[in-house]
């Protein structure tokens, strides 16, 4: 299982204690990688607190270095301490127009780096309404997903797939147990496709939405190894149950 929480552009200097408590506390879970995607910001004083915990970005460019005002790269988020890296989350497909081609090259540059990857997809509203939400998302995994080197050298250890449809993003709605298993089998199956039998060993997590109450059943559908947790990954009091739920999980 894997727990990774999304901090977004949330977090100043002064939520330092609240990482080294989040951090200290996920030593006693031993069976869960828990990690935290943090602003840029905060990388290297987070990584610098506590060497030993995995601290994320939230985004990286495709490319190496150069004129990509405002933008952080793979080397970049390395040299702050980071190991890890979220690409393609909603927000960022949204607001900054990512397209499938720019996700799966930035995957490909994070997985060169040496940097993990959790590559995120999932549907709106209106397309899980109008029922092809498991076309769509196999679709946009297909097209997201990294190959060549990159995909040989990081798949499946350091490479995970966040399932979050938008609609659950932050807004306390969630799929039900059957879609959320449909979708997770359905991507399993894409993942298959790609990489072989090491398709099966890529942790598939589900986003949107997750917190304390909902965790242990989301954990225990077939093919859910893990969540990548937004607004309740912002305090210990709400992060660390849903760690101790994945530690509780059967599989
Ligand atoms: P949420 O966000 O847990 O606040 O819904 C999840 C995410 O966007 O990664």
């Amino acid at each position: 299982m894997l727990v990774a929480g999304n901090w977004k552009m949330n977090g100043t200097g002064a939520d330092l204690d609240t990482i080294a408590q989040i951090a200290d506390a996920a030593r006693g879970f031993e069976t869960v990688d828990t990690a935290l995607c943090l602003p840029a910001t905060l990388i290297e004083r987070a990584a610098r607190g506590r060497p030993a915990f995995p601290i994320g970005g939230q985004d990286v460019h495709a490319e190496q270095k150069g004129a990509h005002t405002g933008c952080v790269s793979a080397a970049m988020l390395r040299d702050a301490g980071a190991t890890l890296t979220i690409v393609g989350h909603s927000e960022r497909r949204q607001a900054q127009f990512e397209t499938d081609s720019d996700v799966r090259s930035k995957a490909e540059t994070a997985l060169s780096s040496g940097l993990g990857v959790i590559l995120c997809v999932g549907e709106s509203d209106e397309v899980r309404e109008s029922g092809s939400a498991i076309a769509t998302v196999s679709a946009q995994l297909d097209a997201s997903l990294p190959h060549g080197d990159a995909a040989a050298r990081g798949v499946p250890t350091r490479f995970a797939v966040a399932y979050e449809p938008i609609w659950a993003i932050g807004t306390g709605k969630i799929p039900s147990i059957a879609e959320i298993e449909a979708m997770h089998a359905a991507l399993r199956l894409r993942l298959l496709a790609a990489y072989g039998d090491a398709g099966d060993q890529v942790r598939i997590l589900y986003g949107g939405s997750v917190k304390a109450s909902n965790a242990s059943d989301i954990f225990a559908i077939a093919d859910v190894d893990g969540a990548l947790v937004g607004g309740a990954s912002l305090t210990a009091a709400d992060f660390m149950p849903i760690v101790e739920a994945a530690a509780d999980a059967r599989h």
